[in-house]
């Protein structure tokens, strides 16, 4: 039933695949499911649906669902080995992104990304999703969501902090950077 779910939909709800791809990967600015952890992948899904993370789409898509039916495309998705054909498209300074993702700059109160979300971005556990190999274009926009408000759902408003404090060309930097890896 979930797999349906995830690839045809049903009458109220628009199959999952639709815009996250056949295999959970992604594009542009959807990001690719397959592979994160399944309690992150509930969080989302609840945060969407209480509005602490605003999307048109996904808000409509997260009210439709049951409680089981979240448990189950959560552990659906967190199953699947995760496709890495996310490339870089940001036109962002690698080499920045890189120091970003490794070193942190202390001059801005930004940490090193990997402080929290794992080395080489793989993720940690349910809270800290992993990064690598996400859709650039969506963690760019993510970044700009934690800066502007529209996200607000990271415990201890750990990432609005770091969304407001990364320039533009930071953001582009640091998500070309982890579509690299
Ligand atoms: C984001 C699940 C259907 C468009 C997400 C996220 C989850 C999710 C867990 C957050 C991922 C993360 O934080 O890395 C699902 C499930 C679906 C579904 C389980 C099917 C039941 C759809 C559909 C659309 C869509 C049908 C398009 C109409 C998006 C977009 C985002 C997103 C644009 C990013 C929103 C943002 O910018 O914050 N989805 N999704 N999803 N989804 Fe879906
Ligand atoms: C989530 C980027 C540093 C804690 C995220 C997401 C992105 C991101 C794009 C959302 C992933 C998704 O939607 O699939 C970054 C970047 C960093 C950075 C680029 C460095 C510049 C950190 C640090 C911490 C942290 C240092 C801990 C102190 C978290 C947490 C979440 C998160 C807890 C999950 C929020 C939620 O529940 O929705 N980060 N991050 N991040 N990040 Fe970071």
């Amino acid at each position: 039933a979930t797999a349906s779910l995830a690839s045809q939909g049903t009458a109220n709800i628009w199959s999952c695949a639709s815009c996250h791809g056949d295999k959970g990967e992604g594009t542009q600015t959807v990001p690719r499911l397959a592979g994160l952890a399944p309690a992150y992948l509930a969080k989302q899904l609840h945060d969407f649906s209480k509005g602490t993370r605003i999307s048109d789409s996904m808000a409509y898509v997260a009210k439709s669902l049951s409680e089981t039916q979240i448990t189950e495309l959560a552990n659906y998705y967190g199953a699947m080995s995760s496709p890495s054909g996310a490339q870089p498209a940001l036109k962002g300074d690698l080499a920045r992104g890189e120091k970003l993702a490794l070193s942190g700059d202390y001059s801005k109160n930004v940490p090193a990304c990997f402080t929290c979300h794992g080395t080489s971005g793989i993720g940690v556990g349910a809270q800290f999703p992993g990064l690598a190999a996400q859709q650039p274009a969506y963690i760019a926009h993510q970044l700009a969501m934690w800066a502007g408000g529209a996200r607000h759902n990271s415990p201890l408003g750990l990432m609005a902090g770091i969304g407001k404090a990364l320039s533009d060309e930071d953001r582009r930097a640091v998500a070309d950077y982890l579509a690299s890896l």
